[in-house]
């Protein structure tokens, strides 16, 4: 039965991540998976996270199951805070909300649920580049994948053309995939009037937006700000939409808990409840559904509980309960909005001091695309033999196409980082 099964290659991502544990060079540095670092170049729990939990613990964990759909507060509060309180009270009765194992989880969700929902099997257009995982998400499920340019290497931007053309000449009833903010790789997002020309075209075209949303509110530090594609299309333009929620980003929950503030070191001898409940895992993300009638919200949500229990049965309740605290507790959730700005703002700043180390060293080459770029990613336009060079030679990690995780960077490693790449690209 197995003797034909292919071997699939690690993800390159997770292998970088492994490859990077293993060296022992005093001066490594991680610019590989996108995943926040803080000045010390330490996993940060966010303030607000650190709080919730203190009181998810006073109120006393339990393991019990969660509903098939997920924690309805957490439901509730992320569709309000992505659509802002005015439009989440018109589209309340016409919204599925379905809690999902984080990103990745929402967006095989939405693939499961348009698969069920429209035959023959839809095109989905994906952006060149973008995140690695898209394409094997979709095409698993069976769907016919197809890419179109979206960045030009030779201006290092966004090519608005050729994403308009491609609009204008999809194939109608088809699915987009929208980076809502902060592009992954690139760090190239559309101007306001650019999403309002895109929603247009899909729009004419009847093209279907799936947003995945990963970044909201860790791309320029204001929450608003960068869920305005979504409430665009959702509001002004009443169209449906899909919108992939992640919280591994913007509330630091990637996986599980790395370590204790010291407040909670020294509650741990006192509480066996506090260490069992650290090592609990959180991939918390939802999956968001927009429809034109409460009728249709209704059924779709009713087949999103179907495809779940087929599925997880139930999701992880810890990630939700935090991640419903900090949002539904008004002090709680100011706290994280200024989280936010503190950790775009750190990775803003190392943005401009690569740049400005760059320039100092006089790294071959022009590097305002850096700092005309944003969130979490760098996209350096350096060629893969320089990349892996900068990996052996150097024991910088960073994606094959060049990318780098910005919050990789901090005062102790940016300067040799970028005399790293400067003497790479002079050899
Ligand atoms: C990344 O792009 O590095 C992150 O989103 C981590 C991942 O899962 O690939």
């Amino acid at each position: 039965r197995f003797n034909h099964a292919r071997f699939i290659p690690p993800d390159a991502i997770f292998a970088l991540t492994a490859e990077y544990l293993q060296d022992s060079h005093p001066q490594k540095v991680n610019l590989g998976q996108g995943t926040y670092r803080d000045g010390d170049g330490k996993p940060w729990v966010l303030p607000s996270v650190t709080r919730a939990r203190e009181t998810l613990s006073a109120q006393g964990l339990n393991h019990e199951y969660l509903p098939i759909l997920g924690l309805q507060t957490f439901r509730e509060a992320t569709a309000e805070a992505v659509l802002g309180s005015e439009l989440f009270a018109q589209q309340k009765s016409k919204l599925a909300t379905c809690q999902s194992l984080s990103g990745t989880g929402a967006l095989h969700l939405a693939g499961l649920l348009l698969r069920a929902c429209q035959s023959p099997l839809p095109k989905i257009y994906i952006p060149e580049p973008t995140w690695s995982n898209h394409h094997q998400v979709f095409s698993s499920l069976g769907f016919p994948c197809e890419s179109f340019k979206y960045y030009d290497h030779d201006t290092r931007d966004l090519d608005i053309e050729s994403y308009y053309s491609t609009l204008k000449n999809a194939e109608p009833q088809s699915i987009v995939i929208l980076h809502a903010c902060a592009h992954n790789p690139t760090g190239c997002d559309p101007t306001k009037e650019q999403w309002r020309e895109i929603a247009q075209l899909m729009k004419d075209r009847q093209l279907f937006p799936l947003f995945d949303a990963a970044y909201l509110g860790f791309n320029s530090g204001n929450y608003d700000e960068d869920a305005f594609a979504i409430r665009y299309f959702v509001g002004e333009m009443e169209m449906e939409a899909g919108i992939c929620l992640s919280f591994a980003k913007n509330m630091g929950l990637y996986g599980k808990f790395r370590g204790y503030p010291p407040i909670w070191r020294a509650k741990r001898k006192r509480s066996p409840e506090l260490i069992e409940n650290a090592m609990i895992g959180e991939r918390v993300g939802c999956f968001m559904l927009a429809t034109k009638t409460s009728e249709a919200a209704v059924n779709t949500q009713s087949m999103l509980e179907m495809l779940q229990r087929s599925e997880v049965s139930n999701p992880p309740a810890f990630g939700a309960k935090i991640a419903s605290q900090v949002m539904g507790t008004k002090e709680l959730k100011e706290m994280w909005f200024t989280d936010m700005v503190t950790m775009s703002g750190r990775i803003r700043s190392m943005r401009k001091a690569l740049y400005d180390h760059l320039l100092s060293f006089g790294a071959p080459g022009s590097w305002d695309h850096l700092i005309r770029q944003s969130g979490m990613f760098g996209f350096l336009g350096l060629s893969p033999e320089v990349v892996l060079k900068l990996k052996n030679e150097y024991h910088v990690y960073m994606a094959g196409n060049s990318r780098i995780s910005i919050a990789g960077l901090n005062p102790s490693n940016v300067e040799y980082v970028a005399r790293s790449i400067t003497q790479c690209l002079k050899d």
